[in-house]
């Protein structure tokens, strides 16, 4: 007796998952999945192995395969070339302190050091208590859960956890420092730490750039190499904006759109990965449909796979399904995720959109298209942004470029058209 939709195709569960691939050996999305890119793995590898410490940004789009590209760069590294690697990564939120983001650097150092060590190794590192008391001190809570990754837990008190202690930016170098040159002694190549969703930093870009520098001399130790997942805009407005943090950036490498035979390889592994034994496999949706969406959503895998699994889950089609039946289905399933979240005028303004001859478009390119005012113009595109109606494509000079989301698309029937 099937248990689910996916189960009466054969496969074990939904072959169109939007997690990001990832290095752990138990997870059920496991970077074996991963296709093509091959060029930009070259580039990363080579200023990896090139240079004692890097600083690589990682840039793309919403949904394009940045993270799952460096879980990827972070698996060779660790299996080929003696890096030391975890499979978690570093959220930087708008907000942070250069103490919190001195700690997330800690905390991912030894999380990496602990998987590259013989055990009983990683306690004795030069360096090691005193980043433990640097992580233990400031964030006593968080640190506490993860502590438990390597057996830690026992006699921290909680009355400071209110508290946070304010460090100095060198104290968390002179940790960083000690425990990875006690490290390369021990056989690590270098240490790799992951960066994920600097984007959130781009709300307040300077208060962002002031902070990277804050900890520069963190990012400058010889060793450790960062890798930073980011949408192109993150290099232009917040390291770009001041000169001490763009000096230390180069530009970044950038993930581009992923291209149709690679998109049917992703999904091949996939159906494969995923089908039960002795079962007859029936492929979920035809080729046609998945082409269409893979245009229709302009390079965001994420957005493309969500419609994938929406149109089947909800059509409960056994065949594979077709681009004639997901499409109005779809339509139908977007038009009202926007109607619940736009007003009827920026309705109205997200089909004026659709009309508009090109497929990227500035704010001043469409303005008088829209009928508004320049004043209105940055809070209509600020709503259909929110709404991802539209999505940023590209930034040239001091121009942001535009272009209707996957999803406005479906709504407004584009393929119908
Ligand atoms: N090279 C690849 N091979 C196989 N699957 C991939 C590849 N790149 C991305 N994917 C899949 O595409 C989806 C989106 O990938 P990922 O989360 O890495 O994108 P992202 O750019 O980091 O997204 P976001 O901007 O939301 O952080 C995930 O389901 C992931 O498993
Ligand atoms: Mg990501």
């Amino acid at each position: 007796m099937p248990l689910n939709i996916w189960n009466s195709m054969g496969i074990r569960m939904s072959p169109f998952f939007q997690e990001a691939l990832d290095i752990s050996e138990t997870s059920s999305n496991p970077i074996k999945l991963f296709v093509g890119r091959q060029q930009e793995n070259r580039d990363v590898l080579k200023r990896i192995l090139g240079s004692n410490s890097n600083r690589i940004i990682i840039a793309g789009q919403p949904g394009t395969g940045k993270t799952s590209f460096i879980q990827y760069v972070k698996h060779q590294l660790a299996n080929q070339h003696g890096f030391a690697v975890c499979s978690s990564h570093c959220r930087v939120p708008h907000n942070f302190s250069a103490t919190e983001l001195g700690v997330e650097i800690l905390r991912s150092v030894v999380l990496s050091l602990k998987n590259a060590l013989p055990s009983g190794k990683l306690e004795k590192l030069k360096g090691f208590k005193e980043a433990r008391s640097l992580v233990e001190e400031t964030d006593l809570r968080t640190w506490q859960l993860s502590l438990s990754a390597y057996g830690f837990g026992a006699g921290l008190g909680s009355e400071k956890k209110n508290q946070p202690p304010h460090f100095v930016p060198g104290q968390f170098y002179d940790a960083l420092a000690q425990m990875t040159t006690a490290a390369s002694t021990e056989g690590v190549t270098g240490i790799v730490v992951h960066l994920n969703n600097l984007e959130n930093l781009e709300q307040d870009a300077k208060e962002a750039a002031f902070l990277l520098r804050d900890v520069r001399d963190s990012f400058l130790v010889s060793g450790l190499h960062f890798l930073l997942g980011a949408t192109s805009e993150f290099y232009t407005s917040v390291v770009s904006a001041h000169a001490q943090v763009r000096s230390i950036f180069p530009e970044p490498i950038s993930i581009k759109p992923m291209r149709f035979p690679e998109v049917k390889l992703l999904l091949e592994r996939r159906y494969e990965y995923l089908q039960i034994e002795g079962m007859d496999f029936v492929p979920p949706v035809t080729w046609d449909l998945v082409e269409e969406l893979h245009r229709i959503f302009l390079g965001d895998l994420r957005g493309m796979l969500s419609a994938l699994e929406e149109a089947c889950l909800s059509t409960l089609v056994v065949d594979p399904l077709s681009l004639n039946q997901a499409l109005p289905y779809l339509a139908k399933y977007y038009m009202q995720q926007m109607t619940q979240t736009l007003s009827d005028a920026e309705l109205v303004h997200l089909s004026r959109l659709a009309n508009f001859s090109t497929d990227e478009f500035r704010q001043a390119d469409v303005r008088k298209h829209l009928k508004i005012s320049v004043g209105q113009v940055s809070k209509v595109f600020n709503q259909l942004e929110r709404a991802q109606a539209i999505i940023r494509t590209k930034t040239q000079g001091r121009s942001q470029y535009y272009a209707l989301s996957g999803r406005a698309r479906l709504a407004l029937g584009e393929m119908l058209s």
